[in-house]
């Protein structure tokens, strides 16, 4: 299965409802949703309240990007509102297993997320407890930056876990994904690509997001 999940941190704001639809009509599996707090991340976006417009606007899977100090006080209130997927960073937890624990009380599916220099190590007794790892291949924050190389390598020795422990774990890619990088992306073994401005940015997303399948064999 591979996921197309444009992340709206890079869609026009003014007009995000017709923004969701053009990309739910463009072919976009999954919505990414980035929630930063101003601490965890040098930036603020939004909260439980956007989420809720964007459920009215689609059936698509919407899938919440936690970048949030203390993510345990806000899951129930982005499953609330219909998060289908929520992730929390593995650096901004304490105690990740008891946030994984909570998503799932919350009938949402959890993953979890390593900033580019967090080792997959991290992940050693807590991967069998998740639907999903995200890979941050950019500094999270900001959208429009420079993919780093080496999360492919990463995303590699992620593959390799995965397999190790016999787990259907997904692998989800975010930062940085475009019509350049997309594909060796898709070849170190990635299922769900994130991209913002690569997607939001082009003049015609059904255009992008064709492109995007075509170069991921999907
Ligand atoms: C960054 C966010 C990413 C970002 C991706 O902190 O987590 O989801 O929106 O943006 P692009 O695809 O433009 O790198
Ligand atoms: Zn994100």
């Amino acid at each position: 299965m591979k996921v197309i999940a444009p992340s709206i941190l890079s869609a026009d704001f003014s007009r995000l409802g017709d923004e969701i639809k053009a990309v739910e009509s463009a072919g976009a599996d999954w919505i990414h949703a980035d929630i930063m707090d101003g601490h965890f991340v040098p930036n603020i976006t939004f909260g439980p309240m956007i989420v809720e417009s964007v459920r009215r606007v689609t059936s698509l899977p919407i899938d919440v990007h936690l970048m949030i100090e203390n993510p345990n006080d806000y899951i129930p209130a982005f499953a609330k509102v219909g998060a289908s997927l929520i992730s929390v960073q593995a650096e901004a937890s304490i105690h990740l297993n008891r946030s994984v624990q909570l998503i799932r009380e919350c009938s949402a599916r959890p993953g979890v997320v390593l900033n580019p220099s967090t080792p997959v190590q991290t992940l050693e007794w807590i991967i069998d407890h998740v639907d999903y790892v995200l890979i941050m291949s950019v500094n999270p924050g900001f959208g429009g930056q420079a993919f780093i190389k080496n999360s492919l390598d990463k995303v590699r020795a992620l593959r390799q876990l995965i397999q190790q422990k016999n787990l259907k774990t997904l692998i989800e890619i975010d930062g940085g994904v475009n019509e350049e990088t997309i594909t060796d992306i898709a070849a170190a073994g990635v299922d769900v690509f994130v991209a913002g401005s690569a997607i939001f940015g082009s003049r015609d997303y059904q255009t992008t997001i064709n492109a995007f399948r075509q170069k991921i064999g999907a």
